[in-house]
């Protein structure tokens, strides 16, 4: 089992969309996948068509059983149509209550003992956090093998790709503490890039001259990714035949190359 954490400090550069394309995505490969909702505003719970309840809170604070906070995602959901899903996706859901969770727990490595139980059970435990960092971001950090950065192409995200690199190596450094090893970068992933705009791609020559081959392809900005959020599906449920489909799929694959290289 592999835990993987979408992070990136600055609101709105598409955390929420990759951590739940990918978590369904692999799902629909054949993998058996877990993704937490660890945001107070329960946007990757919402966007798999489900309430928004306390699922993490009870975890972790309530030392809830995992049967009974995973929700199951109905493969309807998230499929390409007419395509059997071969995997399983499970999510822990979230509500305001997660903001709570910091001030809740004393043990840093809470998350890393309640997810450590899925082990053997499950390939996968994707989170989707926060943009704002808080100690649960801290814990996460003990828990996850491998980060991935989504960033779109402007200042101010590039500001909380620097805040979010400069927390992992404070993280690195109390992991080594404790004897684990550096928290693994999958990669950096420009989104919802303006291909027409020079301003995106100096941007993005700017990102890789300083993170070379770890900044992954860019994923154009395109209304139907904002289409299939509104009703609940990933776009390639929504529109499997999409340019926006394409691009969800080609991450997906990344994830898996990127994942293959990590120890557990
Ligand atoms: N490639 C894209 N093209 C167009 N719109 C996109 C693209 N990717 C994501 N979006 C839209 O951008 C918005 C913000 O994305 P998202 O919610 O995933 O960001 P986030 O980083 O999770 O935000 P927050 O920090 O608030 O949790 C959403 O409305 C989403 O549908
Ligand atoms: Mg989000």
């Amino acid at each position: 089992m592999k835990i993987v954490t979408l992070l990136n400090e600055k609101g709105g550069v598409g955390k929420t969309t990759l951590a739940t394309h990918i978590a369904a995505g692999l799902a629909v490969k054949g993998l058996r996948v877990v993704l937490v909702d660890a945001d107070p505003q329960g946007h990757a719970t919402v966007a798999m068509g489900l309430p928004k309840e306390p699922g993490l809170y009870d975890l972790l604070v309530r030392d809830a059983a995992f049967k009974n906070v995973l929700r199951f995602i109905q493969p309807k959901q998230y499929q390409v149509p007419d395509q059997a899903v071969t995997g399983q996706l499970f999510i822990v859901p979230s509500n305001v209550e997660t903001r709570n969770i910091a001030n809740s727990i004393s043990d840093s490595f809470a998350v890393s003992e309640r997810f450590n139980e899925l082990e053997g059970s499950v390939d996968i435990v994707i989170f989707d956090t926060s943009p704002t960092p808080s100690l649960l971001h801290g814990s996460i950090y003990l828990a996850t093998d491998a980060l991935i950065y989504p960033t779109t192409c402007e200042f101010l995200s590039f500001d909380g790709l620097v805040e979010s690199i400069k927390h992992r190596q404070a993280a690195d450094g109390h992991r080594a503490q404790w004897n684990l090893s550096n928290i693994e970068v999958l990669g950096i992933v420009p989104t919802m890039y303006r291909t027409n705009t020079l301003e995106h791609s100096e941007n993005l020559n700017q990102l890789r001259q300083q993170f070379g081959a770890l900044v992954w392809d860019p994923i154009p900005q395109r209304t139907i990714w904002a289409e299939a959020a509104a009703i609940r599906r990933p776009v390639f449920s929504f529109a499997p035949e999409s340019k926006a489909a394409g691009d969800a799929w080609q991450l997906v694959q990344h994830v898996q190359e990127a994942l293959a290289g990590v120890s557990q």
